[in-house]
Formats: C-alpha cells, sequence, structure tokens
C-alpha cells in the first residue's frame, strides 16, 4: 500500500465576489484510500482541487500536502508540495499545436533533468499504459474526446505522482469512453496511485472510489462508504439520487457552468 500522508483541508472557507463557495470544508485524502467528491453542477467542485493545487487560496482554514501547510511554502516548497500531485482537468487542457507525445513529454522536456531519449521512453510507456502508443504524432484535433482524456492521463502520469486528481474525467463520453477511464482509474489504484476524483457520474464514482464526500451550498453534508451514501436520508442526496418534481426547473444560480 502506498505510503505517505496524505492531503488534508481542514475548515476551509472561499469566497468569490462575497459569495461563499466552501464554508467550513473539510477533505481527507488518505494514501490509498480512493475518494470522489460529488456535487450538482456549480457547487465548488472544480474550485476544491484548485485549492488543493494552491492555484486559489482559502479565506480561512488549512490545506495540508503531506504535512506541510501549503499556506506557509514559498514559490518553490509549494511547486515540490505539488510534486506529489498530478491533475486530469475536465476538457484534458492539451496543447493543441503539439503532438500527443508532445503533449505527453514537454513538461519532463521543459525540466531539463532528462535526456531527449529518456523522455521518449517514459512518453511511450505512459501512452503504453492509456492503450494510446499508436497515436504518439498525432495532433488532439484528431482525436475523440475519450482519447484526449486518456493523453491527459498519459500525461499526468508522466510526473510519477502519488496522487491524481480528477476532474469530471467522464463527462461528455459514451459508454465505452466511460468504461476506458474507470478501468484506467481502477488500473493506477491498482498500482498504488491515489485518486481523487470530482464528478456528477455516479455510476463511475461508485465503480472507482472507497469513500465519498457529498459538497452542497457551500458545505460538506456527508462523508462515508458507498453504502452509506446510498442509505442516506440527506434530502440533498435523495435529489441528487432520483430527481423528483421538487427538481423540476428549480433554480440554481450556477447551473451552466460546469
Ligand atoms: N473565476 C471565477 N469568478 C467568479 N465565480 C467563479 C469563478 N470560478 C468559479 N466561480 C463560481 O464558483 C462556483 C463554483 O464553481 P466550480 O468550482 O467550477 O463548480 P463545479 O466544478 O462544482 O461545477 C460557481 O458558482 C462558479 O460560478
Ligand atoms: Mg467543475
Amino acid at each position: 500500500m502506498a505510503d505517505g500522508c496524505g492531503i488534508r483541508m481542514e475548515r476551509v472557507c472561499y469566497s468569490v465576489g462575497g459569495r461563499s463557495i466552501l464554508r467550513d470544508f473539510d477533505l481527507s485524502l488518505d494514501p490509498g484510500v480512493n475518494r470522489t467528491i460529488l456535487g450538482v453542477s456549480g457547487v465548488g467542485k472544480t474550485t476544491i482541487l484548485k485549492l488543493l493545487l494552491g492555484l486559489l487560496k482559502p479565506d480561512s482554514g488549512r490545506i495540508i500536502i503531506e504535512e506541510e501547510d501549503i499556506a506557509t511554502l514559498s514559490e518553490g516548497g509549494l511547486a515540490l508540495a505539488r510534486k506529489h500531485i498530478s491533475i486530469v482537468f475536465q476538457g484534458g487542457a492539451l496543447f493543441d499545436s503539439m503532438t500527443v507525445g508532445e503533449n505527453v513529454g514537454y513538461r519532463m522536456l521543459e525540466e531539463g533533468h532528462l535526456a531527449e531519449q529518456e523522455i521518449d521512453a517514459i512518453v511511450r510507456e505512459k501512452l503504453g499504459f492509456v492503450g494510446l502508443e499508436k497515436a504518439i504524432n498525432l495532433y488532439p484535433a484528431e482525436l475523440s474526446g475519450g482519447m484526449k482524456k486518456r493523453v491527459a492521463i498519459a500525461r499526468a502520469l508522466a510526473a510519477d505522482p502519488e496522487y491524481i486528481f480528477f476532474d469530471e474525467p467522464t463527462t461528455g463520453l459514451d459508454p465505452i469512453g466511460v468504461y476506458n477511464i474507470q478501468q484506467l482509474m481502477l488500473r493506477l489504484q491498482g498500482e498504488g496511485k491515489t485518486t481523487l476524483m470530482v464528478t456528477h457520474d455516479m455510476h463511475t464514482a461508485f465503480a472507482v472510489s472507497d469513500r465519498f464526500s457529498f459538497i452542497h451550498e457551500a458545505q460538506l453534508v456527508f462523508e462515508g462508504t458507498k453504502s452509506e451514501l446510498k442509505e442516506s436520508s440527506i434530502p440533498a442526496i435523495r435529489e441528487f439520487f432520483a430527481p423528483g418534481k421538487e427538481s423540476l426547473f428549480r433554480y440554481v444560480e450556477s447551473e451552466e457552468s460546469a
């Protein structure tokens, strides 16, 4: 099992333009315990990932990566803490002007620690892992949505992180694409990586996660296992699983923002 101390958020508050996105939000990601954060679109899921990466700063509360409070770190220290983590962004965030191989290898090339042949070997290995070694010379525009996500996973793996964050990895994919992503996540977990996913795809969440956090109206309203989540009587969770009349056309401020 993976070692390390994990990642946590303690009583984190974050607001934008006076609007509270997170209120006293707690999260723990222990090595080897794969977690999904569930919640409706616009609730703040991507914001949580950005806070954990130090891309956003909380108004209050602590964010700890492997025993280091990231608020106290210098730029260099933050860069080191981030090395524990890779993120697969929602859209894949590939560079359109680079080939698949260049996308996977560019960070290693930029860091300048490895020779080109070593980088090429790692790029091929990671593309092999996601089943795309033959696409190495293609451009993102030539790939399907599912293939782009897989390239993004290969790129995330190139840095050999302990933790991999996934921002809605299955949104917009067909059933085969969804299945591929689920299988890749399970294989990564089998190799000792710890995954943190944010999504509203419950099917995938149940397929790949050990524990679940549910965020509703800026707060953590549930933390627990799959069976505890399924049996929860919390109204927001019941509605999420089985939207009914009370959900119809209910105004959600940022419904379209995901
Ligand atoms: N840069 C920003 N400026 C203003 N509001 C933002 C910004 N980014 C996100 N938001 C708002 O913060 C809320 C949470 O966004 P986000 O974390 O992207 O939600 P999710 O990922 O759950 O769909 C949304 O209501 C969104 O409108
Ligand atoms: Mg989002």
